[in-house]
């Protein structure tokens, strides 16, 4: 497999998120997200970390966008954090903040590097939250402003846009689990905040485009291939309800056709919240689909799970390959994904967002020689090959994540990136996947996809 095989408009990038590389908490103006106060709350993080501080992307952008320039990443996916633009999430805006970020996408623009942003990945202003947040239908207005607020500072720079990062994590783990921010519970907060991100998702799309017409929009899903246990009937069942939740309740409304509500009864419950002409306001034809695949999903049914009767069985219990977040290796999951997406009549185009590993990191000799990552990354983009032979029209594939970082409720020690980072000091060190992805993306009979149109050195 080399990079040829994909074509020469296939995009190639990594992924970042703002709340877990930034740092700078509190700086310039920022004001406080959910996650800075969930973090910062005792007992909601492993071992009582929080990401005040993190990489502190926020002063070492340029020497960070700088070695995705060394490593031939032409293509760089980040988030902007909503409370650093306007720090109680509505009408004021932060010049400092909007300052910082046109820092960056002039930084990676003069490196010939492409922006690509996320409107939103989870770092809900604080004062929006105290008004209901999500559970509350004015976010739609709310956030509405924010993209507008964003497209008119940096649209004319920036062509990529997707509007939100899984809405079904944040909305699961941070209103029904209440193991993310803002640590709600409850399936009545849960409904509310799944119907208000899925008319944000679809709002966020009309006002990008009613600003321009060049503009490349998009949203992005976690999506896990789901099986069944056993060939049973009743573990068919649970395994179809969760395939509902976890892979369509949020994009079958997007692309014009309703909640799954036939396969997932519990969304009948949804009604309370839905008004006369929602159907609507739920969809948009996007340009492109991110999807975002780590692993696949057993299933099982279980008598004693509420509302959904059915259950994962984690990769520790089945005793599979796994990484260090318990997620089982299983590179064809991408594939099956992609060939369900694709499926779908109206998805023009799709992109992976993300994928990658968190491995057990060691230092030896001043290198991280992580081999696992770079089978992981190699098995997932053959993966993804095998199903653009096939037709699916896929067309980027972005690597999560350039630097180690903040993994939310986990913490510091699961490390995805391929670059590592000393917490303590800030050093960054290149992993062997990172090189990897440089020698992988520069190919020996091709010139190197980032333009290097700067004389820019390390
Ligand atoms: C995804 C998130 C991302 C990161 C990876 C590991 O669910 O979008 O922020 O945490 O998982």
């Amino acid at each position: 497999m080399i990079r040829e095989d994909f074509g020469t408009n296939f995009k190639w990038g990594v992924s970042t998120a703002a709340y877990q590389i930034e740092g700078a908490h509190n700086i310039d103006g920022k004001g406080k997200s959910i996650w800075d106060e969930f973090a910062n709350t005792k007992g909601k993080i492993f071992k009582n970390q929080n990401a005040n501080a993190s990489c502190n992307f926020y002063e070492h952008y340029s020497s960070d966008i700088a070695l995705l320039y060394e490593l031939n990443i032409p293509n760089f996916r980040f988030s902007l954090s909503w409370s650093r633009i306007m720090p109680t999430g509505r009408k004021v805006v932060n010049e400092r903040g909007i300052d910082f970020y046109n820092r960056v996408i002039d930084f990676c623009l003069e490196l010939g590097i492409e922006p690509w942003i996320t409107l939103y990945h989870w770092d809900l202003p604080l004062d929006l939250e105290k008004k209901g947040g999500w559970t509350n239908r004015d976010i739609v207005d709310w956030f509405g402003d924010y993209t507008s607020v964003c497209i008119k500072a940096f649209g004319d720079r920036v062509k990529n846009w997707m509007v939100i990062n899984e809405p079904m994590v944040f909305t699961g783990a941070g209103y029904f689990l209440g193991v993310h921010a803002p640590g709600k519970k409850g399936l009545t907060r849960f409904l509310s905040a799944v119907h208000h991100a899925t008319l944000c998702q679809a709002e966020g799309g009309r006002v990008i485009r009613s600003l321009g017409s060049n503009f490349n929009i998009g949203t992005t899903f976690s999506c896990s291939h789901i099986e069944p246990l056993h060939s049973t009937e009743k573990d068919h069942q649970a395994a179809a309800k969760a395939d509902a939740l976890l892979n369509r309740m949020f994009v079958e409304p997007l692309i014009g056709l309703g909640y799954p509500v036939n396969d997932l009864k519990i969304l009948q419950r949804m009604e309370t919240y839905i008004k006369s002409g929602d159907e609507q306001k739920l969809s948009f034809d996007m340009d492109f689909i991110g999807i975002q695949n780590y692993t696949r999903e057993i299933v099982t049914h279980s008598y004693f799970m509420p509302f959904l009767k059915a259950k994962i069985i984690k990769a520790d219990k089945r005793k599979v390959e796994r990484t260090l977040m318990n997620w089982e290796i299983y590179p064809e999951s991408i594939y099956h994904i992609l060939k369900k997406f694709n499926d779908y009549k109206n998805i023009p185009q799709i992109i992976v967002t993300e994928n990658g590993a968190a491995f057990e990191d060691h230092i030896t000799d001043g290198k991280v020689h992580d081999e696992k990552r770079i089978k992981y990354l190699q098995d997932h983009i053959s993966q993804v090959l095998r199903a653009k032979k096939e037709g699916v029209n896929v067309n980027g594939y972005f690597v999560w994540t350039l630097i180690d970082n903040f993994e939310w409720a986990e913490g510091f020690y699961p490390r995805f990136g391929l670059i590592y980072v000393n917490f303590s000091t800030n050093q960054r060190i290149i992993k062997s996947s990172g090189y990897w992805y440089r020698q992988f993306l520069q190919n020996i009979n091709s010139k190197p996809l980032v333009q290097k149109s700067s004389e820019y050195l390390i």
